[in-house]
Parts: C-alpha cells; sequence; structure tokens
C-alpha cells in the first residue's frame, strides 16, 4: 500500500529541499547552522547525500515495518534518479532506526537522527503516539527543523493546522490516503441518510495494532465521538475486551438490555 504513495512523497521531499532557506524560514528556536547541514561537500557537487532517517518499527508484524518499507525507499529513490527529479549528483543515504511502536524508542531514535547522525529528513513513525512524540520535536532540530514524512498520523489531532512554530506538529506532513477523520465523516454521512442519532460502538481497545500501534481502534474511537458529538448524536462505547468472550452474548445484552430499555425509556418519556 505505502509503495504507491512514495513517488509523490519523493516529490513533496525535494520541493521542500529546494525551497530552500531563502524562500521559508522555518527555525523554530536560535541554533547555529552546523556544518552537517549541507547536503554537498564545500565547494563542490560531487557526492552529494541526503541522509534520511527512517524511523519505523522492525518487526514484520507491523504494517510500515522497516522490513517492508526500506526496500520501497530504495526503489523510489531509483525511480526518481530516472525521471531527473533528483540530480544525478545527489544520492540518498537510508538510516535506519528500530522505535519498537514505542513512544520512547522512537523520541531516541529522533535524537540519534539528530545529534549523532545529522539527518536533513525523517520518515516515519507510523505508530500514532510513537509520532506524536517525534512530531512534537523535529521543529527544533537543527535551524530550519527537520521534516518528517510519515503516511501514519490518524488520529485527529494530526490534522490540525501546522504552519507556525506554535501549532504541536510543525514541520509535519502526513502524506497518507487514511485518517479517522474520513472514517468518521463518512460514519456520520451513513448516520444522517438514515436519520440515525443514537450509536453503540463495540471495540476492540487494541484492534488494527500492526497499522497505527497501541489503543489504535481506541484512538479511532474517539475520533468518531469528537464527531458525534459535533453532530448531536449521542453514543455509548463496549470495549469487547472487557465482555466475557462471548461477542453475541454481549451484543444481546448491550443492545438489547441495556440500550434497549434507555430507547423504551425514552419513547415512553
Ligand atoms: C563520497 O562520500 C563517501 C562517504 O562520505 C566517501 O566514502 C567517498 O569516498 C566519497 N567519494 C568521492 C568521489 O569523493
Ligand atoms: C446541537 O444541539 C445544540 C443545543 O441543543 C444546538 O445549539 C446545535 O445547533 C445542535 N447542533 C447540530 C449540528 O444540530
Ligand atoms: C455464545 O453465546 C450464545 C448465546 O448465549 C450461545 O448460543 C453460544 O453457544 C455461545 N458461544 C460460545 C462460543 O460459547
Amino acid at each position: 500500500m505505502l509503495s504507491w504513495h512514495l513517488p509523490p512523497l519523493m516529490l513533496c521531499l525535494i520541493l521542500l529541499l529546494s525551497l530552500g532557506p531563502h524562500v521559508i524560514h522555518a527555525g523554530c528556536r536560535e541554533e547555529h547552522r552546523d556544518s552537517c547541514e549541507a547536503i554537498c561537500p564545500p565547494n563542490s557537487l560531487h557526492n552529494c547525500t541526503i541522509r534520511a532517517a527512517v524511523i519505523l518499527p522492525a518487526s514484520p508484524i507491523y504494517e510500515m515495518s522497516l522490513q517492508k518499507i526500506l526496500p520501497a525507499l530504495e526503489l523510489a529513490e531509483q525511480q526518481i534518479k530516472k525521471q531527473q527529479i533528483l540530480p544525478k549528483n545527489v544520492k540518498f543515504e537510508w538510516m535506519a532506526y528500530d522505535d519498537k511502536c514505542d513512544a520512547s524508542y522512537a523520541a531516541v531514535s529522533a535524537m540519534d537522527a539528530y545529534g549523532k547522525d545529522c539527518a536533513h529528513v525523517i520518515f516515519g513513525p507510523a505508530c500514532d503516539y510513537a509520532l506524536a512524540t517525534v512530531g512534537r520535536i523535529i521543529k527544533y532540530f537543527r535551524s530550519e527543523g527537520t521534516p518528517l514524512i510519515t503516511v501514519g498520523g490518524f488520529t485527529f489531532d494530526f490534522q490540525k493546522p501546522k504552519t507556525t512554530c506554535l501549532d504541536e506538529f510543525y514541520m509535519l506532513l502526513r502524506v497518507g490516503m487514511l485518517s479517522f477523520r474520513d472514517i468518521g465523516m463518512f460514519s456520520l454521512a451513513v448516520m444522517k441518510k438514515f436519520n440515525w442519532n443514537h450509536a453503540l460502538y463495540f471495540y476492540e481497545r487494541n484492534g488494527y495494532y500492526s497499522v497505527a500501534g497501541l489503543h489504535t481502534c481506541h484512538l479511532a474511537m474517539n475520533t468518531l465521538a469528537e464527531f458525534y458529538r459535533d453532530a448531536n448524536i449521542t453514543y455509548s462505547s463496549f470495549v469487547t475486551d472487557s465482555g466475557n468472550g462471548n461477542l453475541t452474548e454481549d451484543m444481546i445484552r448491550e443492545i438489547g438490555v441495556s440500550h434497549g430499555e434507555k430507547l423504551a425509556a425514552a419513547a415512553m418519556g
């Protein structure tokens, strides 16, 4: 799925780089320009290298793991070279970091990418909690901030405006197709179409763990809840992890008894 987005994703990167420091000043704190920030060696246009940190989990259980993404990034590099989007004298150096889909490992990986390896750009993380931690600090990396490009970031917070230093996730670029907000808008449209105004969520807190890590379904639920509140749709939720393991029984109890009662009471009252 991800490899589809890569060529446009590279375009974004090239666009960012070619804008250069003359057009935008992105730095959110005073910091001296480090000599390692240069892409080409001094007084030379040969052997120019873009150091790109790739921060993703190494375990193949994740949809966006290092094993799956690194080869795709390398293919994308070949492709943009072939199309002469990337000049011949510039190459990428891919530096992989395993964030274990965990917020603290991701933060340490980002610090290494910044301090030890002087990355020009960061790809990933894709797990929401890991992305939140790294996404908040990249604007302070280097004199111009360090762009972070990800196909993750599904939760509501990542969709807020990111155009100034005051914005929480400034310098973060979401290039993925999907977000929980879109799922929310879709489900709201269905609710409105049928004039439904009460919803009961059944969800597994860590469902779809392989997509965005810890609490993926819980975060999706929170985003949906935000939409429903705004639209005056009442909702309740049932975490299936807390049930007795028999979904049929849970549904009969929750829909038929608990919420059925409320509806009946509302109808009578
Ligand atoms: C290019 O850079 C690499 C890594 O910094 C170095 O090993 C290599 O010798 C350089 N090549 C030339 C032609 O300068
Ligand atoms: C939701 O309810 C509030 C208070 O009753 C009302 O002011 C608001 O317009 C309603 N919003 C929608 C989207 O119906
Ligand atoms: C789940 O509950 C239903 C209804 O009580 C019952 O018919 C079914 O056998 C149960 N399933 C399992 C796997 O226990």
